[in-house]
C-alpha cells in the first residue's frame, strides 16, 4: 500500500492507479477463495452452488462494490463517516458501526484458518506434512489444527498483520504481493494443468460445472449470496474504507469489474483444483471447513518434489490472507484514528486486541471449546455462518438502499465519470439496480431462508 501524503490533507492516498486496483485484488483474493469458496462449494452440491454464486457476483456483488467505491471516496472517510458525512444528522451510520462490529468478527476467525496457512507451510519445510498413508494424513492433519496448535499459530499470524499495520514492512509487503500475486495465480494454473491428470477430473469437473438445479434450495441460495459477499470483502465498508484512499484519477467502474473478475477467476481455479482431487482420493465433498487443508496436500505430495510445491503454496496463500486481513482490520483503525481520535499505535493496538480475543475463542473452537455451541454452531463455525450469511448482506442491503436511494445523482455521478473526465454509461442501470434489484433480492433471500416464503 504506498501511500503518499497529499499536500495539506491529512488523509493518505494511493500513489498509483494500480495501487487501486492492487489493493483491491489484494483484500478480495484470499482465504474466501481458495479455502471457502471449495467448501462452501462442496457442502452445497457443487454446480448448482456455482450458479448461483456467479449470479450474485454480477447482478449484486458489482453494483455494491461500486456503491461502496463511491461513498468511500466521494468522502475519503471511514465507514461510519462516510454515512455521516453524506446524511448528517440521520441514524444510517449505525450501518458503520454494523460494519465495524463485522469486520472484527470475520478477523476471529480468519486468522485461525490463516494462522494453518503459517503452519502448513513450516510443517511442509520440515517434511512433517508428507505423511505416508491417507489415515496418518488426517490423523496428521487434527494434530495440527487442534486447539492448541491452532492458538499459537493465529497469534503468529495476527503478530505478522499487527506489523504491516504499525507501517513498518507496509512498503515492502506490498511490493513483494505485486511480484507475488502474480506468482501466486501461475501456480494455481499449473495445479488446475496437474488436475486434469489426476483419475477424478471428469468426476470433478462434472460435479463442479454441471448444475443439478433440483440441489437449489433456500440455504444453496442464501450460502452463495454470503459467499458472494465474503470473497468480494463487502458488506462491511471495506472497500469503501480502500477507495477513501484511491487517488482521484482512479476509475471506480473499471476497477470495480477488473477486481470481480480477477477475484472469480482464483476462486473458480480452486474449484477446479480442489474437487478432482477429492474424487480421486475418496474424500467427500461436503467435508465443511476443513476441505482443502486435507486434499492439499494429498495433492502436492504426488507429485515429484511435494514439499516444494507445497511450501510455495502455503506461502503464497498466507501472504494472500495477509492482505486480506490487512484490509479488514483497516476498517476499525480507520474508524478509531478519525472517530475517536486515537493515534493509528493506539487503534492498531486496540483492534489487535480484540482480534486476540476473538480468535483465541475459535481456536479454542478445535479444542477445549468444541463442545460449547449456540445453535447447534461452535464458536468457529458461529462467527463464520453468522458474519457471512447475515450480517454481511444486511450491510449490503443498507448500502445500496443509501446510496440508491439517498445519495444525490450529481455525486454518484461524478466520482463515477471523475467530474465528467470519463463516460459512465451505465449509470442509470447501476442506480435501478441499488434501488430495486440488490435489495429486493436480498430481502428475499433472508425470508426464503428463514421459510417466510
Ligand atoms: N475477501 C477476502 C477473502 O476472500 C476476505 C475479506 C477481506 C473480507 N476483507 C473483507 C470479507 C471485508 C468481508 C468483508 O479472503
Amino acid at each position: 500500500m504506498e501511500l503518499i501524503r497529499e499536500e495539506k490533507r491529512e488523509r493518505a492516498v494511493f500513489a498509483t492507479k494500480l495501487g487501486a486496483i492492487a489493493t483491491t485484488v489484494g483484500s478480495a483474493v484470499g482465504l474466501g477463495n481458495i479455502w471457502r469458496f471449495p467448501y462452501e462449494a462442496g457442502v452445497h452440491g457443487g454446480g448448482a452452488f456455482l450458479i448461483c454464486y456467479l449470479g450474485f457476483v454480477f447482478l449484486i456483488g458489482i453494483p455494491l462494490l461500486i456503491a461502496e467505491f463511491v461513498m468511500g471516496r466521494g468522502t475519503r472517510s471511514n465507514v461510519f463517516g462516510a454515512y455521516r458525512k453524506l446524511s448528517p444528522g440521520t441514524r444510517w451510520d449505525l450501518f458503520g458501526v454494523l460494519g465495524i462490529i463485522t469486520s472484527l468478527i470475520i478477523l476471529s476467525f480468519y486468522t485461525v484458518v490463516a494462522g494453518w496457512t503459517a503452519e502448513f507451510c513450516l510443517a511442509s519445510i520440515t517434511g512433517e506434512l508428507n505423511f505416508a498413508t491417507e489415515e496418518a494424513r488426517h490423523e496428521g492433519f487434527m494434530v495440527l489444527t487442534n486447539g492448541g496448535n491452532s492458538m499459537i499459530w493465529t497469534n503468529v499470524f495476527i503478530a505478522f498483520n499487527f506489523c504491516i499495520l504499525i507501517g513498518g514492512v507496509t512498503k515492502g509487503i506490498e511490493r513483494a504481493s505485486n511480484i507475488l500475486m502474480p506468482l501466486f495465480f501461475l501456480l494455481l494454473v499449473v495445479f488446475c494443468i496437474n488436475s486434469f491428470f489426476l483419475p477424478g477430473f471428469w468426476e470433478g469437473m462434472n460435479y463442479l460445472f454441471w448444475p443439478d438445479f433440483s440441489k437449489i434450495t433456500p440455504s444453496v441460495i442464501l450460502g452463495a449470496l454470503g459467499q458472494a459477499f465474503f470473497s468480494m470483502s463487502l458488506g462491511l465498508g471495506c472497500m469503501m474504507t480502500y477507495a477513501s484512499y484511491f487517488n482521484s484519477g482512479s476509475r471506480l467502474g473499471k476497477t470495480a469489474v477488473t477486481t470481480s473478475i480477477l477475484d472469480t477467476m482464483v476462486a473458480v481455479l480452486a474449484g477446479v483444483i480442489i474437487f478432482p482431487a477429492v474424487f480421486s482420493f475418496g474424500l467427500s465433498p461436503s467435508a465443511g471447513p476443513t476441505l482443502v487443508f486435507e486434499v492439499l496436500p494429498h495433492i502436492f505430495y504426488q507429485l515429484p518434489g511435494g514439499g516444494i510445491w507445497s511450501t510455495l503454496f502455503f506461502l503464497l496463500l498466507f501472504l494472500a490472507s495477509l492482505t486480506s486481513t490487512v484490509s479488514l482490520s483497516e476498517i476499525s483503525i480507520s474508524y478509531f484514528c478519525e472517530e475517536k481520535g486515537m493515534t493509528r499505535g493506539k487503534a492498531v493496538m486496540v483492534s489487535t486486541l480484540i482480534t486476540i480475543f476473538g480468535a483465541i475463542l475459535c481456536a479454542l473452537s478445535f479444542g477445549p471449546l468444541a463442545g460449547f455451541t449456540i445453535f447447534g454452531l461452535d464458536f468457529f463455525n458461529l462467527f463464520d455462518y453468522v458474519s457471512s450469511n447475515v450480517l454481511m448482506p444486511l450491510g449490503g442491503l443498507g448500502c445500496s438502499v443509501f446510496v440508491g436511494w439517498f445519495v444525490k445523482r450529481q455525486f454518484i455521478e461524478n466520482e463515477l465519470t471523475d467530474h465528467g473526465k470519463y463516460k459512465f454509461r451505465l449509470l442509470k442501470i447501476m442506480v435501478f439496480f441499488l434501488q430495486w434489484i440488490c435489495p429486493a433480492a436480498i430481502i428475499l433471500i433472508f425470508l426464503n431462508s428463514i421459510g417466510a416464503i
